[in-house]
């Protein structure tokens, strides 16, 4: 698509051989002929977990606006060079993934367990849907589980039994908040919810965030607010200086926060600031 920005081989999210091919029988519990965010992204994504109803409701917002399957992309690649740095380079063998949405392309016990096996990940998302289609794709395992919690509740994630058994609080862990805080309005107070987990995180722990900026293309993402607003799921599109301070209090890992693309790219490129939309960071805990 025209809108998409370039994206260098072995960094575009490829599609899993191991995933449902189109026509899988929904779980139990979810019905196909309801659209689900979940599953529209894993469209924008080029991924199989959707059915013709998200299909034809991704069509219709990439009508209104195309750069929403760029920013999926941008978003997933990132969180892929993300588990990359993180368990290769900054040693880390835990992750809480809270907004982790569908199972999908490169998820991220899979990138991590490539690198270090026996990485354990704990999949977070407080939409029944998710969890249900979590259940049915992940392959069982002692070392990767979901739950269903709320960010906005962060003593209910980290007091949930599977959680305090997967994830040990004395040893690194990687907090990950990929594109989930645009979603938690300053009313519900991300800022609170995200010192806690800070908080919670032993020395050596890193927190990353991507987030939905209204810096870069203010027109564009506003647009792109009204249309996730009146699907049911509204955005809070924050600028750099408010995505800046969930990481207060850390260690920027470099490049610091910049918008995804530019984030430890595995290919240089030049980045097209008509077509940035989201930004990203890492801290570590001191
Ligand atoms: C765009 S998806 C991001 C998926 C994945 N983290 C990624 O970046 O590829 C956002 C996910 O956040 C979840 N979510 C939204 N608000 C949440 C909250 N308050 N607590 C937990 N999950 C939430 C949604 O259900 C959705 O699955």
């Amino acid at each position: 698509m025209a809108d998409d920005p370039p994206v260098p081989a072995g960094d575009d999210p490829p599609h899993d051989d191991d995933t449902p091919p189109d026509g899988w029988p929904a779980p139990p519990g979810v019905d196909p002929s309801i659209p689900s965010s979940a599953r529209v992204y894993d469209y924008a994504l080029g991924g199989r977990n959707n059915y013709a109803i998200d299909r034809e409701t991704a069509e219709k917002v990439f009508a209104v606006a195309p750069e929403m399957r760029a920013m999926a992309r941008q978003n997933r690649s990132f969180l892929g060079r993300l588990v990359r740095f993180l368990s290769a380079e900054a040693g880390i063998r835990q992750f809480l993934d809270i907004g982790s949405g569908l199972p999908t392309q490169r998820n991220v016990h899979q990138v991590a367990q490539e690198i270090a096996p026996g990485s354990r990940v704990v999949y977070v998302d407080h939409d029944p849907v998710v969890l249900r289609y979590a259940e049915a794709l992940l392959a069982t395992s002692d070392t990767v589980t979901a739950v269903q919690a709320d960010l906005r509740r962060p003593e209910e994630i980290l007091g949930h039994p599977d959680v305090r058994g997967l994830i040990d609080s004395s040893q690194p862990v990687a907090v990950l908040l990929v594109a989930v805080l645009h979603f938690v309005p300053d009313e519900d107070d991300p800022l609170a919810a995200v010192a806690r987990l800070k908080d919670a995180m032993a020395p050596g722990s890193h927190l990353a965030v991507s987030h939905v900026t209204s810096e870069l293309r203010p027109v564009e993402i506003g647009r792109l607010v009204q249309l996730s607003a009146r699907a049911g799921a509204p955005w809070v599109a924050r600028d750099r200086a408010q995505i800046q301070r969930f990481l207060d209090g850390l260690e920027m890992v470099d490049p610091g926060l910049v918008t995804a693309p530019e984030w430890r790219p595995e290919v240089a490129r030049s980045v097209d600031p008509e077509k940035m939309w989201v930004y990203a960071g890492v801290g570590r805990k001191r």
